[in-house]
């Protein structure tokens, strides 16, 4: 380990949410605030359109896996899908008027009260290979869709989900959105909250259940995770009211005004990208080819360049670009899947996959196998003196 100095803690940095201040390594991705994301040192980019169960090994190995090592893990994942029925049973007892994301949360919570082994690796496998079943019977169940759809594992992770979600409406994009959505949202480096709160209850040694729990709670609210069900209502409500929402000059005077009221243009800078958010690059173009025709799409995309540009202009603006979530949830609401609620749902559903990789790394590779110790900053006491 050298001894260079990596960050100088100042006054000012107190109470500022540890912005910007190194705690620890991440070696699964990096976000690099021209570059965006990479997983593994590979670009998003050259990611987002790869089998989901590749990119999953590729997060928790290191490396691309051979054709053998990927067929391999497919089954290692398929053999450990079975969900417990009590978990089922347990989502149909919640009332139906709670957010998507607290039954998540309860989901989770059963999953580990019936499966934990209280080992990370078994556990973790296990968690997100019985995942997508947990995820889709919340769908099911809480909107009333029907029956739970049987799990079919060997059709793909994704493809397996998307079966098991069947939305009423129907939608022949679905797989391909949700396999793609899936891989963009399992990791965005080490420091977003909710794995930093998830690696954080990890190192009182707490089961990957109950760390993967406090990192959804993190991530349910809406500065973090739930920012894609906002953007999304976001976008309804502009779309109401601006008389016509195809048009340039009309969108751009939406902003306008709404800039100069003191409003928020939701879906727009990032607390470390200083350029477009690959993820939400990626986005744009599956767009085109998937919710070409949608309203909501297209005021996205509207935004996206107007948006930028009046941005750009204002001097305060550090990050003028648009995040992942500016145009995500456009393509959710095209594709069948209708109720912004859920959003955030889908998103800590991939997200369980970076958190519980980076948990793996911390309990048993960091530090030569040591694992990190229990997190405990300090906090200066700025109560009375007597
Ligand atoms: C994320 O993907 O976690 C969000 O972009 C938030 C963040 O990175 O801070």
């Amino acid at each position: 380990m050298s001894e260079k100095t990596l960050f100088e803690v100042k006054e000012e940095h107190l109470d500022t949410g540890l912005r910007g201040i190194p705690t620890g390594h991440c070696p699964t991705s990096k976000v690099d605030p021209q570059k965006g994301l990479s997983y593994r040192g590979y670009p998003i980019s050259d990611l987002a359109y790869k089998d989901p169960e590749e990119i999953i090994y590729l997060l928790y190995r290191g490396e691309f896996p051979t054709k053998e090592e990927l067929i391999e893990f497919k089954n290692e994942l398929i053999s450990r899908s079975k969900l417990d029925p009590q978990v089922i049973d347990h989502l149909r007892s919640l009332p139906r008027e709670g957010h998507p994301m607290k039954w998540f949360l309860s989901g989770i919570n059963c999953m580990g009260l019936v499966s934990s082994k209280g080992d990370y690796r078994e556990d973790f496998l296990n968690l997100i290979s019985q995942l997508p079943e947990m995820v889709a019977a919340i769908f099911r169940i809480r909107s009333q869709w029907g029956d739970t759809i049987l799990s079919k594992p060997e059709l793909g992770y994704m493809e397996n989900f998307a079966q098991m979600l069947s939305p009423p409406q129907g939608s022949q994009h679905l797989t391909k959105l949700m396999r793609i959505f899936n891989v963009l949202h399992y990791d965005h480096g080490g420091g977003n909250l909710s794995t930093f709160v998830g690696k954080a209850v990890a190192s009182s040694l707490a089961d990957i259940y109950e760390s993967l729990m406090g990192a959804m709670t993190a991530l349910a609210g809406p500065l973090h995770g739930k920012a894609n069900q906002e953007c999304l209502r976001f976008l309804k409500t502009t779309y109401s009211k601006i008389s016509n929402p195809e048009e340039e000059s009309a969108v751009l005077k939406f902003v306008e005004e709404l800039f100069h009221s003191g409003g928020k243009l939701y879906g727009f800078g990032h607390a470390v990208l200083r350029v477009e958010d690959p993820r939400a690059t990626v986005q744009y173009e599956l767009g085109k080819e998937i919710a070409g025709e949608d309203p909501y799409f297209k005021l996205a995309l509207l935004l996206r360049k107007v948006g930028s540009e009046f941005l750009g202009q204002q001097e305060k603006i550090s990050n003028p670009y648009p995040n992942v979530d500016a145009v995500s949830g456009s393509l959710l609401n095209a594709n069948g899947l209708k109720e912004e609620d859920y959003y955030t749902v889908l998103f800590g559903l991939s997200r369980c996959v970076g958190i519980g990789v980076q948990i793996v790394y911390e309990r048993k590779e960091a530090r030569h196998g040591k694992g990190t110790p229990i997190v405990r900053p300090k906090y200066i006491y700025s109560g009375p003196v007597r």
